[in-house]
């Protein structure tokens, strides 16, 4: 599907590193353009089955010297793309502006994309794999006009859904892992939301430093398969949330450890069964609250302070992006691919989505809007975005 403007516009790339740049810098000429690439795009907050469509614009000019132009080839749905839409994520929303005067904004914040132009003083070759080192910067889109420092380099051995979703869940994993408490080996970390993508490299992460995981997840029809397969990435326990209602069964949980009770909580989810939870603690432990689940409060007794010495923190893996060098970033994500490289971290359970360029902009629009219901009920598995080009 062709479609072409006789606008009188020459394109350069980028005035802003984005693909849009091309409508938003207007210089005259007698250029007629191909709409070639495609972008998942909303103009309000809202449900995203109900305020995301596609747009198509220009296929991209050719990059500035400090810039790239990528072609996205996997792009994940997290929960926080899901909040940004609804506009109840603190998300820099102009990073993923379309156009500066207008209120049109491309989602996404994870992916992986190819170079395939690069500026001369890009630093970058053409057919070399990226991550984003800029947050929201727009992911679910075929194709993009990116300034170098906004991108990372990943090794395209680790494979397209590995990349695709290395700049969030295993690092904040990692990091939650690392930054609170002093963990030896053999110790014990408790977690809820365990079947997460977050709580899967959680098991995994804390499995490769040899620490032990007590994991909690919600009760199912297959329980046995979710607690096979936590037991596969290494998890050491996993229990349901209907096993913290019986004392019994509490007292029998705590008794694991053998008195070296946990000193690390990492939660994914708050509410009732999470502050149970606290009893399965020792002195001196920590909790990380990562994640809001249930989209309740997390309450704790007060008695656990003045007794127990709990300390209470949060962890938001965008602040810790904000608050560390590029330097520190890359360390971080080599360290993942080492544990990859070592078959230590699988990819996420997953299923990818693709849009296909064939469709018009009314069916790409149906196809984007039925993956995001399925998402916002539970799609129970990471969904990736293949935006693709419009032919
Ligand atoms: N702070 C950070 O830096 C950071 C980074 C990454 C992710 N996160 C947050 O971490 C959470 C998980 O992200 P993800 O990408 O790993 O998600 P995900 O793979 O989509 O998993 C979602 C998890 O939430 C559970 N869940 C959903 N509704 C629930 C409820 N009402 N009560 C209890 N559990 C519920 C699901 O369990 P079922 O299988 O039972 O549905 C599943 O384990 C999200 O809140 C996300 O925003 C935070």
């Amino acid at each position: 599907m062709f479609r072409t403007i006789n606008a009188s516009t020459r394109l350069s790339c980028p005035l802003r590193p984005a693909p849009w740049n091309a409508f938003a810098k207007r210089s005259f000429s007698t250029t007629s353009y191909v709409f070639a690439q495609r972008a998942v795009k909303y103009e309000t907050n809202g449900e995203p089955s109900s305020v995301i469509s596609t747009i198509t614009y220009p296929d991209l000019p050719a990059p500035s010297p400090d810039s790239v132009n990528i072609k996205f080839l996997l792009s994940p749905i997290n929960p926080a793309d899901v909040n940004v839409i609804q506009g109840v994520y603190p998300a820099n929303k102009t990073a993923q502006q379309l156009l500066p005067e207008a209120q049109i904004f491309v989602a996404g914040n994870e992916g992986v994309a190819v170079v395939q132009q690069a500026g001369s003083d890009a630093g970058l070759a053409e057919g070399d794999w990226v991550i984003m080192a800029k947050q929201q910067a727009g992911t679910w889109a075929s194709a993009s006009c990116v300034t170098a420092r906004d991108v990372i380099k990943v090794p395209k051995e680790i494979g397209e859904v590995h990349a695709a979703t290395i700049t969030v869940n295993p690092p904040t994993a990692y990091n939650m892992l690392r930054d609170f408490v002093d963990l030896k080996e053999g110790d014990w970390v408790l977690q809820n939301g365990a079947n997460s993508a977050v709580g899967e490299a959680v098991i995994q992460i804390a499995a490769h430093r040899k620490l032990r995981t007590i994991n909690f997840v919600r009760n199912r029809h297959n329980i046995d398969d979710v607690k096979q397969h936590l037991q596969s990435l290494g998890a050491t326990h996993v229990f349901t949330y209907d096993d913290l209602s019986s004392k019994e069964r509490l007292k029998h949980i705590k008794s694991l450890t053998k008195g070296k009770d946990p000193r690390l909580f990492l939660n994914c989810v708050s509410g009732k069964d999470t502050t149970t939870m606290l009893r399965l603690l020792g002195s001196d432990a920590t909790v990380v609250s990562y994640g809001a689940m249930s989209k309740q409060p997390l309450s704790i007794p007060t008695s656990y302070f003045i007794f127990k010495d709990l300390k209470c923190t949060g962890f938001w893996q965008s602040r810790w992006y904000n608050t560390h060098t590029r330097e520190e970033r890359v360390t971080v994500m080599n360290e993942i691919v080492k544990v990859i490289r070592e078959g230590k971290l699988r990819e996420p359970e997953h299923e990818i989505v693709t849009i296909p360029g064939s469709a018009s902009e009314e069916e790409a629009t149906t196809m984007v809007r039925e993956v995001m219901k399925r998402v916002e009920a539970g799609a129970g598995r990471k969904v990736l975005l293949r935006v693709e080009e419009v032919p």
